[in-house]
């Protein structure tokens, strides 16, 4: 039998991809290229944070070429990253460097036309940010046109990866607290923004596509705008599996908290990520009992965690972890929708393709 210190090196061997790629990084911004400058007072979550130090340090893949139409920016990205294939044009770099995994980090207005360029120019895996794009028709788009050219289109909510995260899922799947029925979630966030990685995360863990919604915005006056809003809902899954979103503006900063409601425990995470917590039975007495979830052995940026994915998920040829259907799952934005139409039941995948948010 392997010793326990063999598991742990063949866990991370299981894990490598086994291929090299060529990576790069389009929109060399925060996200792409300098967002740890800004990473303070926020111990739990480990470093890089942005896409290019975590394709530095991610196994199977090279950071080689960069490209951001403000030449300022591809200054300061030759000077922290020491790419010297940098490019004003993203074509011109996908066809002169061979890439084949592009980070795409730039805001969401030109996410789609971006992806459908790097798609038709025959790119292997897009890692886009969030939130995916403006519009469900862009939203469309972009996974037509990945599964027409046989693209990996994977959403940079890097918490679907984060190592305590995947812990609990593991949790859920081997009993520890019964079949999962519900989802907690609250969070001062706007809808469209941050909460885009808590819908794909709670998406991840319903392992079903959301079937219907009914929202609450605060006011009539934010639920008529197309500006990006806080909001709260029901989403429930068509496995049944029921979410509560509790997101209002005004109410205190960084209190994301997450529940995972089994028949028989339950999972919390709190303080955006910082504490987690297992709740069970006692095996005699029956009491509620409180234990810390497992830590992960080799805890590391859920960003570097799934630069890996995404090379992994070329290998499959499939993305399981964070799909674009995620990303439009978490744009379809029901519960704003809900609250327009008298705070109604609204069945998805939403009608009308052109509604947008923020
Ligand atoms: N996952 C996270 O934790 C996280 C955190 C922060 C921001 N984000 C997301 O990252 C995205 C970018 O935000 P940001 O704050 O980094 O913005 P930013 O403005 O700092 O960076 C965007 C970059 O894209 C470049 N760009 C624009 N159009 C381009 C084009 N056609 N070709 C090449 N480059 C182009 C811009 O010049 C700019 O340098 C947003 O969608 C935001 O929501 C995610």
């Amino acid at each position: 039998m392997a010793e326990p210190k063999d598991k742990a090196f063949q866990t991370v061997r299981d894990t490598a991809p086994k291929n090299t790629y060529r990576g790069a990084v389009v929109g060399c911004g925060r996200m792409g290229s300098t967002i740890d400058d800004e990473h303070i007072g926020m111990p739990h979550y480990p470093w890089p944070w942005a896409h290019a130090p975590a394709m530095i340090e991610a196994r199977g893949i090279d950071l080689v070429a960069a490209a951001d139409d403000d030449p300022d920016k591809l200054a300061d990205f030759k000077q922290r990253w020491d790419v010297s294939a940098l490019y004003t044009d993203y074509r011109e770099m996908i066809e002169k460097e061979q890439i084949d995994v592009v980070c795409l980090t730039t805001r969401p207005e030109p996410r789609a036309e971006i992806t459908v360029g790097l798609a038709e120019l025959g790119v292997k895996a897009i890692f886009a940010t969030k939130p995916m794009c403006r519009t469900l028709a862009e939203a469309d788009t972009m996974i037509d046109v990945c599964a027409k050219n046989n693209v990996i289109l994977s959403m940079a909510c890097h918490l679907n990866w984060y190592s305590y995260y995947t812990n609990a899922r593991r949790l859920i799947a081997d009993g520890t607290i019964g079949p999962l029925k519900s989802m907690i979630c609250h969070s001062s966030s706007n809808l469209s923004n941050i909460q885009s990685h808590t819908l794909a995360l709670l998406r991840l863990f319903a392992d079903a596509p959301a079937q219907w919604v009914v929202g609450l915005i605060d006011t009539d006056k934010q639920a008529q705008s197309n500006a990006d809003i806080p909001g709260s809902g029901i989403i429930v899954y068509e496995n049944g599996i029921r979410t509560i979103l509790n997101s209002r503006s005004e109410t205190m900063p960084f209190a994301w908290s997450l529940e995972f409601i089994g028949e028989t425990g339950r999972i919390i995470s709190r303080n955006a990520h910082a504490q987690f917590e297992i709740w069970t039975p006692h095996p005699e007495t029956g009491a509620p009992t409180q234990t810390h979830l497992p830590g992960p052995w080799h805890p590391r940026s859920s960003m570097v965690d799934a630069i890996e994915g995404v090379c992994r998920s070329i290998e499959q040829g499939r993305e399981d972890i964070c799909p674009g259907e995620f990303g439009r799952e978490a744009l379809e934005i029901g519960i704003r929708e809900s609250h327009r139409r008298g705070n109604i039941r609204i069945d998805l995948p939403l009608e009308d393709r052109n509604l947008r948010m923020g």
